[in-house]
């Protein structure tokens, strides 16, 4: 199934659209958190489907991101509001708002295609840019600091435990030994000679690069952060829905889902409970929704999403 976007020409296509506005069944007068607002395609469906009076709330802390979801969004008028801000602030930013329990939650994490497509933000080794990669502009550490600045274990420890790649300690032997670097081709172009490059393969920089943008922008804390507010800011019944596209990201996802759906998490074996664990939540989800053939065919991104959904109790 395309989603209702991908025939236009928008700047980047949101996957699983269908199955987040199933998951997320938005209804008159509800609220509801896009919490990576990106270009505003789930944020358009929960609008309409909840329409005429579900409101939403939109963050990013990209500020083109805002701008092109504002234009998107603008004929929602009040039911719209956008707020520079992390999914790391939700409930602070839900109490600005005076939204005490709110009716469902998305989050779709990682890189927007116009993001990616835009060589100076410094994402793609396939154009070339700064070593920028942060979502966030107004924040000061960029992958320009990582490369040029952290030795060679912490670059070797970095690139084996974001980017899960076995070479990381010949890879950051090759940064520290060719440094400075001043922009991604440059990085790009010194992994790949330092690597062999098998043909079917992907491109050597691609796990290194991941590494580098998921410590830029913290994403696995910020993730660690944002999965127990959003449970707790759910009405009775709200469901939270998370798309992410890597293991680290779906495996942080999956043990908090299921950890928060049981009533004990005591150490298995233990005869009698101790823990006075309750769960908050039902698991939807226990293998993770994914795309169909048709709408990998149309938009790649689509390849590796994993989306999980659970229930507020
Ligand atoms: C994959 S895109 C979202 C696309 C969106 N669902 C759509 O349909 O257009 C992810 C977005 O999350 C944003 N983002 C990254 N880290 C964030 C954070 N900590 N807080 C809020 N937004 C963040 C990025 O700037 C990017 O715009």
């Amino acid at each position: 199934m395309t989603t209702p976007d991908s025939a236009k020409k928008v700047p980047h296509v949101s996957v699983l659209y269908h199955q987040i506005i199933a998951a997320l069944r938005p209804k008159s007068p509800g609220l509801y958190v896009d919490a990576t607002i990106g270009a505003g395609g789930h944020a358009q469906g929960i609008l309409e489907t909840s329409a005429p009076h579900g409101k939403l709330l939109g963050l990013d802390v990209d500020p083109r991101a805002l701008e092109l979801s504002h234009q998107r969004l603008s004929l929602f008028k009040d039911r719209i509001h956008l707020v520079h801000s992390s999914y790391t602030e939700l409930q602070k930013t839900l109490q600005t708002l005076g939204w005490d329990r709110v009716d469902g939650i998305v989050i779709d994490l990682g890189v927007s295609s116009m993001q990616i497509d835009t060589p100076e933000r410094g994402f793609s080794f396939q154009q070339d840019g700064p070593l920028d990669m942060r979502f966030d502009p107004t924040q000061s550490i960029s992958a320009s600091d990582i490369v040029n600045g952290f030795s060679e274990v912490e670059l070797a420890d970095l690139i084996w435990r974001y980017g899960e790649e076995r070479e990381s300690r010949r890879i950051a032997r090759v940064i520290v030994q060719n440094r400075p670097f001043h922009s991604t081709g440059e990085l790009a172009s010194a992994i790949s000679a330092s690597l062999r490059h098998r043909p079917g393969t992907i491109n050597p920089a691609t796990r290194t690069f991941q590494a580098l943008r998921i410590a830029v922008n913290r994403e696995l804390e910020g993730l660690e952060t944002f999965l127990p507010q959003a449970v707790e800011v759910l009405a009775g019944g709200g469901r939270l829905a998370v798309i992410s596209f890597h293991s680290l990201e779906d495996r942080i996802v999956k043990q908090f889902f299921r950890r928060e759906s049981r009533d004990c998490v005591c150490p298995p074996g233990q005869p009698v409970c101790t823990c006075g664990h309750k769960a908050s939540i039902i698991d939807l989800t226990r293998r993770p929704i994914t795309a169909d053939p048709e709408e990998i065919a149309n938009n790649v991104r689509a390849r590796s999403a994993k989306l999980r959904i659970v229930e507020k109790k």
